[in-house]
């Protein structure tokens, strides 16, 4: 198995295609539901450019909506989360319930035909599993058909029973796939994460990849955070369990050559605040010690210089998989 054309990490049109054909169409993770219970409680976020939110209405639904006003398209809310009143648009001020409908139209002036029910937000889809908030603007599948093996992978963790205590976000400069890439393999470890090599069997590593999650094991040592298993779900979300809890996070391109982590940890409460913070910095940690690879792999890749090597079929078959499964998106749209 060779790796994939470098040219898919770079180039423009492809994160367009992307952007169309992969993050319109897929499920992708908000979340914790713990942000979304107070009414009018609403996170802000963008899908590969795209902007989007979720809101608990008033009225209990949570729902959510393109964060796109209908007037000139401006944005409605800034990135984030927070409480919101009525959805004022900061431009022209037009105001949506947080239901979606169209309220006032400041200013607007007479004009026959015009009727403010005919522009409302335009609602995307929203679900909840286990805790956790998904959205699609598009959806090809259901959530659960999505989720796929990951449903009965974490059947006998009760993670929506763990409190969110800290969410964090990375920006660094290389494709989001550059980053997949890395994060489904364990070959790396021994080079770019001495000290984490040195708190697990590593020789015991194991990597499984299908039905839309790479699954990667090791024998913990004592005083490692971890308790061995992280998992990579299709397209672009993470989960990693450790004593006493977990974190997620969500790898959102921000164009081909950049990329965001949105991290969240969570805590089921056995953990004091300075083992939270030890457990948040450690994990921290191992995540940036992977950026200075992605960038400069991302350069080679740009450059020219890199034709597609080899794959282990010990340790990559994870890197195989994620590949096999964008190659499939990305089917008949370019020459290569
Ligand atoms: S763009 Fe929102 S009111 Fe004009
Ligand atoms: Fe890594």
């Amino acid at each position: 198995m060779l790796n994939i054309d470098p040219g898919v990490y770079v180039r423009r049109e492809v994160f367009l295609a992307e952007r169309e054909a992969l993050f319109a169409t897929t499920w992708q993770l908000l979340g914790p539901v713990a942000k979304l219970v107070e009414r009018r409680s609403y996170v802000a976020t963008e899908i590969a450019g795209m902007k989007v939110f979720a809101v608990r209405s008033n009225d209990g639904v949570l729902r959510a909506f393109r964060n796109v006003c209908r007037h000139r398209g401006a944005r409605l809310l800034p990135e984030g989360e927070g409480t919101c009143g009525p959805i004022r648009c900061p431009y022209h001020q037009w105001q949506f319930s947080d239901a979606g409908e169209l309220l006032k139209a400041p200013w607007y002036g007479e004009e026959a035909g015009f009727d403010m029910a005919d522009w409302p937000l335009e609602p995307i889809a929203v679900g909840e599993w286990r805790g956790l908030v998904f959205v699609a603007i598009a959806p090809a599948v259901g959530l659960l058909e999505q989720l796929g093996d990951t449903v009965a992978e974490l059947a006998g963790e009760p993670i929506e029973s763990y409190a969110p205590v800290r969410s964090e976000r990375m920006v660094f400069e290389a494709n989001w796939k550059i980053y997949t890439d890395n994060f489904v393999e364990g070959l790396h470890i021994p080079g770019i994460h001495p000290a984490f090599h040195a708190a697990i069997d590593f020789e015991a590593f194991q990597t499984t990849a299908h039905d839309g999650l790479v699954r990667m094991t090791a024998p913990p040592k004592d005083g490692l955070w971890y308790r061995g298993k992280w998992l990579w779900m299709w397209p672009n979300w993470t989960l990693s369990l450790f004593q006493g809890g977990m974190n997620t996070s969500r790898i959102n391109p921000l164009d081909e050559g950049r990329t965001e982590l949105i991290y969240n940890f969570y805590f089921d409460g056995s953990q004091d605040a300075e083992e939270q913070e030890r457990t948040i910095q450690g994990t921290l940690g191992v995540v940036r010690e992977d950026f200075e690879v992605c960038i400069e792999t991302q350069k080679n890749y740009a450059s020219g210089g890199y034709r597609p090597g080899p794959l282990s079929p010990r340790h990559e078959r994870g890197v195989a998989y994620f590949q096999a499964k964008v190659a499939e998106v990305l089917a008949g749209r370019f020459d290569r």
